[in-house]
C-alpha cells in the first residue's frame, strides 16, 4: 500500500508529483503530501484524505522547486491525520522521506533515537527512517575530503546505514535540504520504478505516473539504491556496489488510466471485460493442436507432465479465481489441486511432494502475502509460477515463470476484469494440462470453441445493466445479503458477496447453496435478499430446491439465470438474465451481473465506488 513519486529536473516538481499521486491513489488514500526544495529549504504540503484535498491545499499555498517527492498513504502505524501524513522530516529538517512498507523494528529504533535526543512528531514507523538517515549524516559531517568520501558518498552512506538497521519492508525516496540536486531511493519488498527522462528523472511505485513523461524505465530490485539527479542515474546494491542498469521500454499509455467517459473506473473495467477476456486468450489458442499455448511457463512439456499436484494461492478475489481454477484443472486435467490463502500458506508447513507446482494468482503482483507464500515455496525447492496482471511486478519477478493476464490497468479497488481474465487463463491452463495428458483432440477442439464464444457472452451479459440498476434500487437498503451457488457457481457466490461488501459496506455472505441449511438459513427473513446463481447445469434442480427453501421462509430471491429459463420467473422475485454458457465457463459470465449489482447498490448508497473506505488496491503489507 501507499504510493511514492519523485522528480528532479528543470520543471516545477509539484505538477508531476500531484499528477503522479493521482495515478497512484489506488494504492491508498488516507492522506497525501509532497515536499519540494527551494531556496535551501524543504517546503511541505500535506492533507488528510484524497489527492484533491492536497491539490486545493497547494492551490491556496503554492510551492516551487525543481526537485521533490510525494506520497499517498494507506495508514498502518497511526491514524489518518495530518501529523502522520508523509513526507516526514529527519533530524531538524535536514531531509524529507516518503515510505511504502512496514518497519517491524521501528519501536526499538524509535526508543533508541529518542534516547539520543531525536524528537518524533508522528506515530508512523517512517519517521524513524528519516531520523536514522539524519543521524548518519551528522556522524559523517567531517568525513568529506577523506580518501573515497565525497559529498555524494556521504549521503549515500547515510541512507545505506539507515536501511541496514531496518527490519521489514520499504520503498523509500529521500531529498536533502542541502542538496537540491540529489534524490536517493531504496527498496526492499516494496516496488519502485525509476523513469529516465532527458535532463530529468522520475521515481514512482509503479510505472503509471511515468507514462507520458518517459518511455525508458528501470525497475529497482530488492536491496538496491538509486542515486538520482537531473542528468544522472546510478543504481547500487546495498552491499555490493554499482549494478548494471537494466533499462526497459515503458509501453503504458497515459490514456489507459483515464476514465474515458465513464463515471467510475469500476464501471469502465466491468465494461472492458469482453476485450480483456479476448486479450487474455490472444495468441494462446493453438487450434491446430486443439490446445492452449503459453510463452512464459519456463517448463518443458515433459516437466509439466510430471506435475502431480498443483497449489493455487492468492488473496481476496484472486483466491476466488483460484477456486474456479481448482474446479477446472481437476475436471479437465485430472491433477489434484489445492487452493490456499496466501496469508495462511506462508506460515503453514504443509507436506508438499516434489511434483508440486505452485501458482501465485494476483492482479497487482505486489500482494505481500502472495509474494511471501511464493518465495517460501520457492525456497523449499518447488517450481513457482505467477498468474498476474501487472508486468514486471514483484511477484512476476519472483516466480520461475508465469502467465500475464493482459487485462490492462485495473484501477478500481474492486477487482473485476482481472478476475474474469484470471478465470479465463486458468481455463486455458486446464485445457493445456488436459491435452498434455488424457484429453482427446475432439474435446480440446470443443473447449477452444467454447472459449472463443466467451467475449460475446460477456458482452451479452452486460446488457442486463439497466435492469440490474432497478434491482439495486429495490434492495439497496438491505443490511444483509446471501449469495448462493453450487459447483462452478459457488466461487461466483463468494465473489459476488465480496464485491458487495467491499464497496457498499453491506454485510454479505457467499455460501454453497446446499450448505445454507446448515446454518446461514437462520439469517433468512423478509428483509434479507438471497442472490442465487442458477444458470442451467448439473445442479440446476438442486438449487431450485434451495430456492424453494428460502422462499418458504419469505426470503426475497434475486436469481441470475439463463435467458431461456422460464421456470425461474415463477419462483424468484427478480431475475437477471445471462446467456447460456457451458457450465465450466459460467463463472466468467455469471459474475458480470453481480459486479454491476454491487456497483449500483454502492452508487445508490452514496459510497465511493472506486475508493472504498479502509481499502487499497495493492495490499503490500501483511
Ligand atoms: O492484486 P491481488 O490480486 O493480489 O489482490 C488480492 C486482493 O487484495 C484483491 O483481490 C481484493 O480482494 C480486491 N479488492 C477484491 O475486489
Amino acid at each position: 500500500m501507499c504510493g511514492i513519486v519523485g522528480y528532479v529536473g528543470p520543471a516545477a516538481a509539484s505538477s508531476f508529483l500531484l499528477e503522479g499521486l493521482r495515478r497512484l491513489e489506488y494504492r491508498g488514500y488516507d492522506s497525501a503530501g509532497i515536499v519540494t526544495l527551494h531556496d535551501n529549504d524543504l517546503h511541505i504540503r500535506r492533507a488528510v484524505g484524497r489527492i484533491d484535498r492536497l491539490a486545493s491545499c497547494i492551490d491556496s499555498r503554492p510551492i516551487s522547486g525543481n526537485i521533490g517527492i510525494g506520497h499517498t498513504r494507506w495508514a498502518t502505524h497511526g491514524p489518518a491525520t495530518q501529523e502522520n501524513a508523509h513526507p516526514h522530516v529527519g533530524g531538524d529538517g535536514e531531509l524529507a522521506v516518503v515510505h511504502n512498507g512496514v518497519i517491524e523494528n521501528f519501536q526499538q529504533l524509535k526508543e533508541d533515537l529518542i534516547a539520543r535526543g531525536y524528537v518524533f512528531k508522528s506515530a508512523t514507523d517512517t519517521e524513524t527512517i528519516g531520523h536514522l538517515i539524519a543521524d548518519g549524516l551528522r556522524q559523517s559531517e567531517d568525513a568529506v575530503g577523506r580518501p573515497g568520501i565525497d559529498e555524494d558518498t556521504r549521503y549515500i552512506e547515510a541512507v545505506r546505514g539507515a536501511i541496514n538497521q531496518l527490519r521489514g519492508t520499504y520503498g523509500i525516496a529521500v531529498v536533502f535540504r542541502d542538496r537540491p540536486d540529489l534524490m536517493i531511493a531504496a527498496r526492499f519488498g516494496s516496488p519502485l520504478v525509476v523513469g529516465i527522462g532527458r535532463g530529468e528523472n522520475f521515481i514512482a511505485s509503479d510505472a503509471s505516473p511515468l507514462a507520458g513523461h518517459t518511455d525508458r524505465i528501470v525497475y529497482l530490485a530488492d536491496h538496491q539504491l538509486a542515486i538520482i539527479k537531473a542528468n544522472h542515474l546510478s543504481v547500487l546494491h546495498r552491499d555490493q556496489g554499482k549494478v548494471h542498469l537494466d533499462i526497459r521500454p515503458l509501453e503504458a499509455e497515459a490514456d489507459a488510466v483515464s476514465l474515458e467517459g465513464y463515471d467510475h473506473y469500476m464501471l469502465k473495467e466491468i465494461y472492458e471485460q469482453p476485450d480483456s477476456v479476448r486479450n487474455a486468450m490472444r495468441g494462446r489458442l493453438d487450434e491446430e493442436n486443439a490446445t492452449a499455448k503459453f510463452g512464459g511457463l519456463n517448463l518443458t512439456p515433459q516437466q509439466l507432465r510430471g506435475v502431480e499436484r498443483i497449489i493455487l494461492t492468492g488473496c481476496g478475489t484472486s483466491w476466488h479465481s483460484a477456486m474456479v481454477g481448482e474446479y477446472l484443472i481437476e475436471e479437465f486435467a485430472r491433477i489434484p489441486v489445492e487452493v490456499e490463502y496466501a496469508s495462511e500458506l506462508r506460515y503453514r508447513n504443509p507436506p508438499i511432494d516434489s511434483g508440486t507446482l505452485v501458482f501465485g494468482i494476483t492482479q497487482s503482483g505486489e500482494t505481500a502475502d502472495t509474494l511471501a507464500a511464493l518465495r517460501e515455496m520457492k525456497r523449499k525447492g518447488h517450481r513457482t509460477l505467477a498468474l498476474c496482471n501487472v508486468v514486471a511486478s514483484s511477484i512476476a519477478q519472483a516466480a520461475d515463470g508465469g502467465v500475464y493476464l493482459h487485462a490492462g490497468p485495473e484501477i478500481g479497488v474492486a477487482s473485476t476484469k482481472a478476475y474474469t481474465s484470471q478465470c479465463c487463463v486458468l481455463a486455458m491452463l486446464a485445457l493445456y494440462f488436459g491435452r498434455l495428458r488424457h484429453m482427446s483432440f475432439e474435446a480440446g477442439e470443443k473447449f477452444i470453441e467454447d472459449l472463443k464464444k466467451l467475449p460475446g457472452a460477456v458482452q451479452q451479459a452486460l446488457s442486463c445493466d439497466v435492469h440490474v440498476r432497478e434491482v439495486a434500487a429495490k434492495y439497496k437498503d438491505a443490511t444483509n445479503f446471501l449469495y448462493l451457488g453450487r459447483q462452478y457457481n459457488f466461487p461466483t457466490a463468494l465473489e459476488g458477496a465480496l464485491k458487495l461488501k467491499e464497496i457498499s459496506y453491506i454485510h454479505a455472505e457467499g455460501y454453497p447453496a446446499a450448505e445454507m441449511k446448515h446454518g446461514p438459513i437462520a439469517l433468512v427473513d423478509e428483509k434479507t435478499p438471497s442472490v442465487f446463481i442458477i444458470p442451467r447445469g448439473t445442479t440446476y434442480e438442486k438449487v431450485m430446491a434451495n430456492i424453494e427453501e428460502v422462499k418458504a421462509r419469505r426470503g426475497p430471491i434475486i436469481a441470475i439465470a439463463c435467458d431461456d429459463d422460464p421456470r425461474i420467473a415463477s419462483l424468484a422475485d427478480d431475475v437477471i438474465r445471462i446467456p447460456e454458457t457451458p457450465e465450466y465457463l459460467q463463472p466468467i459470465v455469471s459474475v458480470v451481473p453481480l459486479q454491476l449489482l454491487s456497483y449500483h447498490v454502492a452508487l445508490l448508497r452514496g459510497c465511493d465506488v472506486d475508493k472504498p473506505r479502509n481499502l487499497a488496491k495493492s495490499v503490500t503489507v501483511e
